[in-house]
């Protein structure tokens, strides 16, 4: 089948500080979204990449694009986003062309994914999983807390046993009926989610893991930044 990658963009970047929108931030001198799309494009697999722009920006990422060309077996769609995340990725869902038979969704922010993720994502699709999700295990040990006073110190309610915990990446890969039903169920139901995997859960389809790559980070806090920078630069080497 043929496959799409859908990458919302239209997010502040409230957490990188004062500034553009996170997407159109410049790393080694492209623009994060950018580097996002060529990262998804580099997978021989990839036909289409749908871009989430900022509600006031499709017109400034369309020409970004055309600046930056990707692959020629790649065409690229630009669309305005919504409020949150779960809203960009519907409007993006709704002009994927009906002859796509898989959609990866991949944030903006995570511009430095390498191809070889990207493939083992689709990969997991095309062999039968409806739903393929990225991670890796936790550095941290994570603790849940309890309701709390402001400015009273957070009660510890419960340590989960680390070695079952796994944080998750994108690109997530979807059968793409599995993913418009999630999104079409969702908004009914007016529940948000934080990630695209998590709503095709609550459908009770089966969601599977594949390994993630450290590269496959989230730009969130400014010393991501400098993480990225650095990460292009030994590519440089
Ligand atoms: N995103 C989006 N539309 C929104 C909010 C987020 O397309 N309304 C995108 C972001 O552009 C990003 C991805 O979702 O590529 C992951 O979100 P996050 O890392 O939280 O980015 P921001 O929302 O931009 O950052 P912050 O939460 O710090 O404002
Ligand atoms: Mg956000």
């Amino acid at each position: 089948p043929r496959t799409a990658a859908v990458i919302p963009a239209a997010g502040r970047g409230v957490r990188l500080g004062p500034g553009a929108p996170k997407a159109l931030r410049m790393l080694s001198g492209i623009p994060m979204l950018v580097h996002a799309a060529r990262a998804l494009a580099a997978s021989r697999a990839v036909h289409l990449v749908v871009v989430v722009a900022p509600p006031d920006g499709a017109a400034e990422v369309k020409s970004l694009l055309d600046a930056h060309a990707l692959p020629e077996r790649a065409d690229v769609l630009v669309v305005p986003g919504g409020e949150t995340r779960q809203e960009s990725v519907k409007l993006g869902l709704d002009v994927v062309p009906p002859d796509i038979g898989i959609v990866l969704v991949h944030d903006a922010a995570r511009p430095l994914v390498p191809v070889e993720t990207v493939d083992a994502v689709i990969d997991a699709v095309r062999d039968g999983a409806p739903a393929v999700v990225p991670a890796l295990p936790l550095a941290d040990t994570v603790k849940e807390i309890g309701p709390c006073a402001p400015g009273e110190p957070e009660p510890v309610v419960a340590t989960p046993d680390r070695a079952r915990l796994r944080a998750v990446q994108t690109p997530q890969g979807f059968a793409r009926a599995v993913l418009v039903r999630a999104h079409e169920t969702v908004a009914v139901s007016g529940e948000g989610a934080t990630d695209d995997a998590g709503m095709v859960e609550r459908l009770g389809a089966p969601v599977v893991l594949v390994p993630g790559h450290e590269e496959a980070f989230k730009v969130t806090r400014p010393l991501d930044l400098v993480l990225a920078e650095a990460v292009l630069a030994r590519r440089r080497a």
